[in-house]
Parts: structure tokens; C-alpha cells; sequence
């Protein structure tokens, strides 16, 4: 392999061959790809490999059912676990998913100590804590992917409602990743024009709702899993900004130990991404609405992670 950064991705399903692909497309890292299914990250990768003379990429993919592959990665993206199907919440993943991320991750930083862990297994901000929990890494080095996923989801429905390009909106969405997410709209612009100047009260309304929805809307859609090909180009964001010290300003889970209020737990939130992982957590103004809703979003995940706490799975 030539000399590119490392990224490993822990689950080869929709997400984690998606994250794959993107990786590849930008030349940003050599890939590993595992997974538990025999065959699945080994085919997957080929099929990737076979691509790579066409996209014209210099990046590597190998698929493997090994940790030993994963060695030294620089990233350690973790996708591994059950997916949403119809009718059913994240929080529903919840005691599957503990024990898988508790055992990848054990197996990741026994491998690779020195790596930035990003997770993107549902539900989102709890499967984060444990994988805190269970790597003992600092708080820099283990991030949850979801606010980029769900602002995208925000930026597009106002792309389709006002006819403007996606590249020229702006706007953060905070919180956990659930139906109580926190979009915010004095944080959206078009090209810097406030979004209230340009779509009507109520019709925003409906757009955060369906913003907030946006995951369900496809899982109903696809009825046999989730949302993978903005999942796996978000967390692939985050992976860009670490490993070329981009420092982009960008809404990830991360450990909040006071900022917002919120002590001592993971929820999305703005923060800067540099080499170091979460580099700072910036603090915004927010309106008592807001701040009442973030502070609600908090406690839905705190119950989670106490639910963690208290089943002894971790
Ligand atoms: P998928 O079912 O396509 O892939 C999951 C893969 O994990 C499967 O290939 C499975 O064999 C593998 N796996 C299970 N246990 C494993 C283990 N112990 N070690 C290694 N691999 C293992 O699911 P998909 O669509 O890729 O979603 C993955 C996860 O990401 C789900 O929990 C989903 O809810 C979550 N997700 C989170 C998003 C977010 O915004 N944070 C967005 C989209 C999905
Ligand atoms: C999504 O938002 C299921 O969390 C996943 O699409």
C-alpha cells in the first residue's frame, strides 16, 4: 500500500461500504474494511479495487475478518451493528448493538491504541459512550457522526423547497440523534440570507420537521434497513478533517463536560476537528427555546447511557 493515512471501518453492510467507497473516491487513506460475515468485506473490497483504475484513486482497499488487518489504523470508523427497519426507533438497537460495540471496540484499540475512534452505530450518541467507555480513550478521540448527516438532510429539503443550490446553505443541527434532534434555524442562511427571509414560518416548520423525520422517511422507503449513502460520506467528512487538519467547524457527538450546560456526557454539538480529534467544542448563542430543547435532547440520552450503566453490558 502506498503511503496514505489508515482507515479501518468496522462493518462492511451499507454504511461502512459506502464510508469505503467515499474514502477511496477522495484518495484519502488506504481502507480496511472487516466485518463478522465471511466473504462480505473480502468481496466488497475487490469489487471496490476493481473500480479503482477508472476513479483514478491511488487508495487501497483490503476486506478481512481479522483485527490483525486493522494495525496502527489512524481511524477507526465503527458501523457495526443492527440497522433500523420499519417501525422500529434507534433506541430499539440498544442492548444488541452495547455488546457489539463493547467487543469491536475492545478488539480496535488493542490494535490500533493510538487511533480516532468515529462511531456511527444507532443509537448514535449512547453506542459513542460506550465506545468511550470501553476504549478509556481521552475525550478528543472518540466522536459520533450524526449532526453532519442530519444538517445534510436539513440543507436538502431547503434545497428542494427553494430551488438553490445545496453548496450555498448553511445550518447546524445539535442534539442527539433522535426525533428530538435540535435544528437551528438562526443558524441557517443562503449564501448568508437568513432562512426566515426566504421560507414562511410555518412552511420551515414542516421542512425541520421532516428534517427531524429524515431517517424514518427512508427506513419506510427502503423496509429493509436505514439511511447509508449520506451516513457513509458524513462520517467520511469527519474523517477528511482529521486526517488533513482541516479543523472544519462541524456538528458531532462529542463529550460535552460543562458547554451548553451539559456536564459530563456525549450530544451533538459544533465543534472544530483537527488532527488531535475534537479539538474544542465552540459554544454558540441559543435561544431559551433552544436551549430547553438541547436540554431535553441531553436527558434522552442520559437515560440511555444510565440504561447502559445499569444493565452491566458494559
Ligand atoms: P448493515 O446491516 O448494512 O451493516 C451492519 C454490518 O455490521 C453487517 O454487515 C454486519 O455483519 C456487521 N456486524 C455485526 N456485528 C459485527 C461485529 N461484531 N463485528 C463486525 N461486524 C459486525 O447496517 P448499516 O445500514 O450499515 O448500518 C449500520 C449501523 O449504523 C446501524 O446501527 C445503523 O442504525 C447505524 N446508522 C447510523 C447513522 C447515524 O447517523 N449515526 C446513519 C445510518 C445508519
Ligand atoms: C438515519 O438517521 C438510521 O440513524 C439513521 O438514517
Amino acid at each position: 500500500m502506498i503511503n496514505l493515512p489508515k482507515i479501518s471501518i468496522i462493518g462492511a453492510g451499507n454504511v461502512g461500504a459506502s464510508a469505503a467507497y467515499r474514502a477511496l473516491e477522495l484518495n484519502l487513506a488506504n481502507v480496511v474494511l472487516l466485518d463478522i460475515v465471511e466473504g462480505l468485506p473480502q468481496g466488497k473490497a475487490l469489487d471496490m479495487t476493481q473500480m479503482l483504475s477508472v476513479s483514478g484513486s491511488s487508495s487501497k482497499i483490503i476486506g478481512t475478518n481479522t483485527y490483525d488487518d486493522t494495525k496502527d489504523s489512524d481511524i477507526v470508523i465503527i458501523t457495526s451493528g443492527l440497522a433500523r427497519k420499519p417501525g422500529m426507533s434507534r433506541d430499539d438497537l440498544i442492548n444488541t448493538n452495547t455488546k457489539i460495540l463493547k467487543e469491536v471496540t475492545e478488539r480496535v484499540i488493542e490494535k490500533s491504541p493510538n487511533c480516532i475512534i468515529i462511531v456511527v452505530t444507532n443509537p448514535l450518541d449512547a453506542m459513542t459512550y460506550v465506545a468511550y467507555k470501553s476504549s478509556n480513550f481521552p475525550k478528543e478521540r472518540v466522536i459520533g457522526m450524526a449532526g453532519i448527516l442530519d444538517a445534510s438532510r436539513f440543507k436538502a429539503f431547503l434545497s428542494m423547497e427553494l430551488d438553490i443550490a445545496i453548496s450555498k446553505i448553511d445550518t447546524l443541527v445539535l442534539g442527539g440523534h433522535g426525533d428530538d434532534m435540535v435544528p437551528l434555524k438562526n443558524y441557517t442562511s443562503v449564501s448568508g440570507v437568513p432562512i426566515d427571509q426566504l421560507v414562511a414560518p410555518k412552511r420551515l416548520e414542516e421542512i425541520i420537521q421532516r428534517t427531524r423525520d429524515g431517517g424514518a422517511e427512508i427506513v419506510k422507503l427502503l423496509k429493509t434497513g436505514s439511511a447509508f449513502y449520506a451516513p457513509g460520506v458524513s462520517a467520511i467528512e469527519m474523517a477528511e478533517s482529521i486526517l488533513k487538519n482541516q479543523r472544519k467547524l462541524l456538528p458531532c457527538c462529542t463529550y460535552a463536560t460543562g458547554e451548553y450546560g451539559i456536564e459530563n456526557q456525549f450530544i451533538g454539538l459544533p465543534v472544530i476537528l483537527s488532527s488531535k480529534g475534537v479539538e474544542k467544542i465552540i459554544e454558540i448563542e441559543l435561544t431559551d427555546i433552544e436551549k430547553n430543547e438541547l436540554e431535553v435532547s441531553a436527558t434522552h440520552v442520559k437515560d440511555l447511557c444510565d440504561f447502559i450503566d445499569n444493565s452491566g453490558l458494559v
